[in-house]
């Protein structure tokens, strides 16, 4: 099979990043990060793609601060909702497939079961209705595309909540930690992984499953569950379990957003480990 020529966005984020690593093995990949392609910026949007000629894009760029959104809605929709409307026009102009991430966020978070794609969206947030904009634009863009929703990103770079425990654990003895909000946390590079895994299924193949798809580790967590792992059996920082009512942020979140993954997983085989495997496997990769 040949070598598919990629365009990747974002490629200096958390997701970006690894991507750039683990694509490579199965494409000829041609990174971009935010220095270098500005997706609030249509016209050098449409310029890189009609530049570089993919035969798939991977947008792995995102407006991503939760928080910073509910203030600034005209910037997260120009990057998460306008930009992927773009790139889907742009992919189906030259025939090629469109990778892109979405969000948990996208759900109000009152089930009591892990979503499915085609379960009703509900976003409580200015993020998450921007990156449900954005899937909505892809889909009017008309390209093939696979949206790929994962929820709790860390890794060892980036900001992130791994690296924010990790950091706190040496500055204070107890970390007061939300513990009603459940989710599944997700590694950077285990995300990457089966990105790669689907692309060298061929880019043919991914275009005749297009769709929306849940790529997520299995079991599910709390943000308290996520840091006592995070600590492990150390006993130092204490962490102490406390309630959304008592960690007021600018933006609301879903109290419970796992993902269920069986599609993905019947359609192309394709299934992350457990969440605590992956992070002894990052907290591993570390030392
Ligand atoms: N992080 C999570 O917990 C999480 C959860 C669910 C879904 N997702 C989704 O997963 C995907 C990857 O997220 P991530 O965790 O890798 O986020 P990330 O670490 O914040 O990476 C996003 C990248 O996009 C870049 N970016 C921001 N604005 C841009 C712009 N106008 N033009 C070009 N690049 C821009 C950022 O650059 P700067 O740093 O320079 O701004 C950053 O490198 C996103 O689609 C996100 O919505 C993430």
């Amino acid at each position: 099979m040949s070598r598919p020529k990629i365009l990747l966005t974002g490629s200096a984020g958390q997701l970006g990043f690894e991507l750039a690593k683990t694509l490579a093995a199965h494409a000829e990949v041609v990174g971009r990060d935010h220095a270098t392609l500005d997706l609030a910026d249509p016209d050098a949007l449409v310029a890189a793609v009609r530049g570089v000629r993919p035969q798939a894009i991977v947008n792995a760029a995102a407006y991503t601060a939760v928080d910073r959104a509910e203030n600034e809605p005209g910037r997260a929709h120009a990057i998460n909702a306008v930009a992927p409307g773009i790139l889907a026009e742009e992919a189906r102009r030259l025939d090629a497939l469109l990778i892109h991430f979405s969000t948990d966020y996208v759900f109000d978070g009152k089930a009591t079961a892990p979503y499915a794609e085609d379960n009703t969206t509900g976003p409580l947030n200015v993020y998450g209705q921007s990156k449900l904009a954005g899937e909505r634009a892809i889909a009017q863009g008309g390209a093939k595309s696979l949206i790929l929703r994962t929820s709790w990103v860390y890794g060892l770079r980036g900001s992130n909540f791994l690296l924010t425990i990790k950091r706190l654990a040496t500055e204070r003895n107890e970390l007061k930690i939300v513990a009603d909000q459940f989710g599944v946390p997700n590694w950077s590079r285990a995300l990457a992984q089966a990105t790669a895994e689907l692309v060298a299924l061929g880019v043919p193949t991914l275009g005749e499953r297009a769709g929306v798809y849940h790529l997520s580790a299995a079991g599910s967590a709390s943000w308290f569950e996520f840091a006592r792992a995070i600590i492990g059996n150390k006993q130092h920082p204490r962490v102490v379990p406390i309630a959304t009512s008592e960690y007021p942020t600018a933006a609301r979140r879903p109290a419970y957003a796992v993902l269920g993954t069986s599609k993905l997983e019947a359609t192309f085989g394709i299934s992350l480990g457990h969440w605590r495997e992956l992070l002894a496997e990052c907290l591993a990769s570390a030392s």
